[in-house]
């Protein structure tokens, strides 16, 4: 049921290091948010990164997108079923959100997932910041995260409960284990890796710009900017996107990306591959700093490889 990714909340204290990062190498437009939030638009929605002030980096809330009402009702049945937290939002949360409604769920993670209809969107409205062609969203979402989990079996029967279908695995043994999940058209939606055990965690989000060139000129800017590097300019092996990662001012990594094939559910046949890429994406300063926004567990999952970037 759900469809897309509709937007990612985050708390930091950083806030005043997003605004260089946003506008000078993303290319993304800044819309002032309350209580001094910084909010991100990518598109023609009212936004789609929101970083509210706080003690410390936490992923807040990761919010999803039906196509239609009905599909919420089913959304909470499936909590109920699960056995996890969940609830309505009210109006006043909706509005916050700059949705019409929405349900809230928190997965065995810890990750609050906020699954919404009814975002708001005004046409015209968005402005890019630099020169570039703008970001690929509308019904393929505003892109993919990549969460860390300690048990990717669970978190496999968790989340195919929500609409995510295997687009594919990427297994490399004793290093990587990592798994792709679409809800429409773009290859993932929803990534997840093994991470280490007592931890979960944000590793990175994916945006994705509609020209090769906008990748080309921001990876440059972002060396410009002083910008940690990830991961430098490679190429996919699963979904072909030619892209770079690099650290946020709030520990998790943006893959910034090009290119990225689409998948048809009807006839796709999940596949399996034992690299990340076909070329490049050499890991860089950006890794020193560990492999994304992680809290810890209560419980100590089963033991785990390295993290991941996928
Ligand atoms: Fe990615």
């Amino acid at each position: 049921m759900i469809t897309r990714l509709a937007y990612l909340g985050i708390t930091s204290p950083h806030t005043a290091e997003w605004p260089d990062l946003v506008r000078n190498v993303w290319g993304a437009q800044l819309v002032d948010g309350p209580d001094g939030a910084v909010r991100i638009k990518f598109d023609d929605a009212a936004w789609r990164l929101q970083i509210h002030p706080g003690d410390e980096d936490r992923t807040e809330y990761i919010g999803w997108a039906v196509n239609y009402e009905e599909d919420l009702d089913e959304v909470l049945r499936v909590c109920a079923d699960l056995g996890v937290e969940h609830g309505r939002g009210d109006d006043e949360l909706a509005a916050s959100r700059d949705v019409n409604r929405l349900v809230f769920f928190t997965d065995p993670w810890g990750f609050r997932h906020e699954v919404t209809w009814g975002q708001s969107s005004v046409p015209g409205s968005f402005l890019a910041t630099r020169p570039i062609t703008g970001f690929v969203t509308g019904d393929q979402g505003l892109g993919h995260v990549l969460l860390l989990l300690p048990d990717i079996e669970e978190g496999h029967r968790f989340f195919s409960n929500f609409g995510f279908r295997l687009s594919d695995k990427i297994i490399v043994p004793g290093r990587l284990n990592a798994r792709f999940y679409h809800c429409n058209t773009r290859h993932h939606s929803l990534a997840l890796g093994q991470g280490p055990p007592g931890t979960a965690g944000l590793n990175h989000l994916m945006i994705e710009v509609k020209d090769m060139d906008d990748v080309g000129t921001g990876y440059e800017l972002a060396q410009t900017h002083e910008v940690p590097i990830t991961l430098s300019l490679g190429r996919h092996t699963n979904d072909g996107q030619f892209s770079f990662y690099h650290r946020t001012p709030s520990s998790f990594h943006v893959e910034y990306g090009w290119g990225g094939i689409e998948v048809d559910d009807e006839v796709w046949i999940p596949r399996v591959y034992d690299r990340t890429a076909t070329w490049g994406h050499i890991p860089g300063e950006g890794t020193k700093g560990g492999p994304g926004l992680m809290h810890p567990l209560a419980e100590t999952g089963v033991p785990a490889t390295d993290a991941v970037q996928g």
